[in-house]
């Protein structure tokens, strides 16, 4: 059986003719840089995730470093986030010369721990990341409501979520701050990227939203950070020539905005292919040692990754290996212990949850072309191991 972790050529050979129409019209255009291209597939995001603005960028982890230059980020601040996540989350922290500051995770949804943030919080504090790992909504009120206890920003790190949802339960019972220019509304699913002040969207082939090389995009339903974060992305400027603001060349090229346009279209239906696949994954393993991902009410998850919690995670992934099964493990190594971030690390940090999972995770193959054949067989093989005797 021809098992892949992510399938992306299959998908390619389903939406062909489209997607190769779309390549054939950036070609004819000769433009290939920012133009038509790119503001249509904005306004049609910005129109999908119901938020007012969307800023292509180069890829994901630009978009992470343009929100943090954005909001006036820079040394000697503090961004509290998570250990648990893609190096980029915090690479970029430490770019533009803050610190980044770890708080733990939740052993049910992998995402950040919110009452264990106001520990975290000192005067340099100036922003949270909450990451939306595999896909699953961080818990965003009480953070919200912690943002705004302490005047702290919001980037949301929505690499992993294209398309989830959070419910807002509310976040203060007596909330009369009527000046307030963010409202949250109770009781409304809303797409993730729009709570905070900027979510930061990764379009990196394998995700939920792929491109076919690197793209990414900042959201925003702030008019006055929307036009930084345009400045930001063409060298601090907005006229040719003219340099207002500190700037990168982190520009969405036109060809990769085509294409996700065309995907766009389909990425509710992917989304719900990808939630069909993880319930029948948990169908598959339960009654078993392995922990099945949770969905906590306030989220819908879109699988981006299909992560079970199992007991000797190692001599699994040797087994598997050994049946040529694909899978993979994020992340084996939480950033706290990298070499490039052990000097952000305090001596006393504990960080529990993140190490027990860098120890327990690992993720099955998850893509729109899983048949319930390929799903029986990993599921079969990944039982056989936990039932294995020692
Ligand atoms: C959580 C998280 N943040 C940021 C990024 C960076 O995105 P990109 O690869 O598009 O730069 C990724 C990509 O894998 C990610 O998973």
């Amino acid at each position: 059986m021809n098992l892949q972790l992510v399938d992306l050529t299959n998908q390619y050979r389903k939406i062909k003719p489209e997607i190769d129409e779309a390549v054939h019209s950036v070609l004819d255009s000769g433009q290939f840089v920012l133009g038509k291209f790119v503001s249509e597939f904005e306004q049609n995001t910005a129109k999908y995730l119901g938020i007012k603005h969307a800023i292509g960028c180069a890829s994901g982890t630009d978009a992470l470093q343009v929100a943090l230059m954005a909001l006036g980020i820079g040394p000697g601040d503090e961004v509290i986030t998570t250990s648990f996540t893609f190096v980029a989350t915090v690479e970029t922290i430490a770019l533009i010369g803050a610190k980044p500051v770890y708080v733990d995770i939740k052993q049910d949804t992998f995402n950040i721990d919110s009452a264990k943030i106001e520990a975290a919080i000192t005067k340099n504090t100036k922003a949270i990341i909450p990451v939306h790992l595999y896909g699953h909504s961080a818990d965003m009120d009480p953070i919200i409501a912690i943002a705004k206890k302490h005047n702290l920003k919001i980037i949301e790190d929505t690499a992993q979520a294209m398309g989830a949802e959070y419910l807002s339960r509310g976040i203060e019972e007596n909330d009369s701050d009527a000046d307030n220019e963010r409202k949250y509304p109770t009781g409304k699913w809303r797409k993730v990227g729009t709570i905070g002040d900027i979510g930061c969207i990764s379009f990196f082939p394998s995700k939920n939203l792929g491109a076919y090389g690197d793209a990414g995009m900042c959201v925003t339903n702030d008019d006055t950070l929307a036009d930084k974060l345009r400045m930001i992305i063409v060298h601090g400027s907005k006229f040719r020539y003219h340099h207002e603001l500190l700037g990168v060349n982190s520009r969405l090229d036109a060809m990769q905005a085509a294409i996700l346009d065309v995907k766009l279209k389909y990425l509710d239906e992917w989304n719900s292919e990808r939630l069909r696949a993880a319930k029948f994954y948990n169908k598959l393993f339960e009654g078993t040692a392995a922990t099945t991902p949770k969905t906590a009410s306030y989220s819908n998850h879109i699988f981006h990754q299909y992560t079970l919690r199992v007991p000797r995670r190692d001599g699994l992934t040797n087994y598997l290996k050994s049946k040529n099964i694909p899978f993979g493990i994020y992340y084996p190594i939480p950033l706290h212990r990298q070499k490039a971030y052990l000097h952000f690390a305090p001596i006393d940090l504990n960080l529990p949850v993140t190490e027990q999972m860098t120890k327990e995770v690992i993720s099955l193959p998850m893509h729109t072309e899983l048949t319930d054949e390929m799903q029986n067989y990993i599921s079969d093989e990944v039982k056989s191991f936990l039932c294995q005797k020692l």
